[in-house]
């Protein structure tokens, strides 16, 4: 299954409104810069690549609704806004200075600018797609046949621009025949584990077994996971690597069970302006996150929630890093410097 994430669709994105998912499949349009923020900020789109993608589209909108003579400053304008989103996934600053670099350096009138961001935001997706499917290639040699393999919230096609990282590698598997079964956290507190991917692996026709989040070490020690693979939102050049909170936990669980743990992402997840994890900015969401689960409040008033969207796997732990560009064994900062600046 290809789920169209996001569409440009007539000057608007259209996104699937993923907080309403697996119940309700509907589509959420953009038709302004606001929309297009309040959408990452909600994480009605949501995943380091797909977040980019909105955000070049983001973009394409405020040059569209520019006034005459306003394209550059508009559509600059929405980039430093759109830039205030979400801070981790460093893929949203990457398609943002793609834009930038674009219209700082454009010498013609305001119609080939405006067209020209237009087609760079289709390109950011267009390339998008491109390397997922390069990962998920990348990706197969190291799944088994008859693997049973976990995975941690959402980095499938709804999380990029199709396909996935994570479960591209899966999607490959599968689709070459491979028997392959998949357990899903459900990773609270959004959870996107059980929303998104359990929807989207049990859609392509892949055996889903789900599980709270904290069954990990029982499922590891029991020896029914034979491999744990996950996205990044950001990875710095050591090779330490940003995901969603709680992936860090899987990781220390699968080096003390033998159970081999790769990251799957895209090189535009790199951010080799950075030492190591400890340098990747954490976002922390709204506490009322933790205190609910859908609508329904689980705790008492009154008291405090600690809510940090994403935790930093050392690349100690990390077996490989699976890339469109090709794999990065016991990632180093040599290794990752060797793939990233070849
Ligand atoms: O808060 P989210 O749902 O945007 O977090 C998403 C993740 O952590 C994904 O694993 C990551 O972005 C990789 S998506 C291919």
């Amino acid at each position: 299954m290809s789920l169209e994430t996001l569409t440009w669709k007539d000057g608007n994105l259209v996104l699937i409104d993923q907080t309403k998912l697996p119940n309700v499949e509907v589509d959420r349009v953009c038709e302004t810069v606001e929309d297009v923020w309040q959408a990452i900020k909600i994480l009605a789109v949501r995943g380091a690549p797909a977040i980019g993608v909105a955000a070049g589209y983001g973009v394409a909108i405020g040059a569209l609704r520019a006034e005459p003579g306003k394209v550059v400053e508009d559509s600059l304008k929405a980039a430093d806004y759109l830039a205030t989103s979400r801070p981790t996934a460093v893929n949203l600053f990457w398609a943002l200075d793609i834009m930038r670099t674009l219209i700082n350096s454009h010498d013609g009138d305001e119609a080939s600018l405006t067209a020209a961001i237009v087609e760079k935001a289709i390109w950011i997706h267009d390339d998008d797609r491109a390397r997922c499917h390069a990962i998920g290639e990348n990706g197969l040699p190291f799944v088994k046949d008859g693997a049973t393999i976990l995975t941690h919230c959402n980095a499938g096609g709804l999380a990029t621009a199709e396909w996935g990282t994570a479960l591209a590698v899966i999607y490959a598997a599968h689709d070459a025949g491979k028997k392959v079964a998949a357990f899903v956290d459900e990773t609270r507190p959004l959870l996107q584990g059980a929303r998104l991917s359990a929807y989207e692996l049990n859609a392509h026709g892949v055996p889903v077994t789900l599980m709270c989040d904290n069954m990990a070490g029982i499922a590891m020690k029991r020896g029914m996971i034979d491999m744990v693979i996950v996205g990044a939102d950001r990875i710095a050049r050591n090779g330490d690597a940003a995901n969603k909170i709680g992936t860090y936990p899987l990781a220390l669980i699968a080096k003390h069970h033998g159970v081999p743990f790769y990251v799957a992402a895209p090189t535009s997840t790199f951010d080799m302006s950075l030492d190591n994890g400890d340098q990747i900015p954490i976002e922390e969401r709204d506490p009322e996150e933790v205190f609910v689960i859908g609508e329904r409040r689980m705790a008492p008033e009154n008291i405090k929630a600690f809510n940090p969207a994403f935790d930093v796997t050392p690349a100690n732990l990390i077996a490989a890093i699976i890339t469109d560009k090709g794999v990065i064994n016991s990632p180093s900062e040599e290794k990752v410097r060797a793939l990233i600046e070849a």
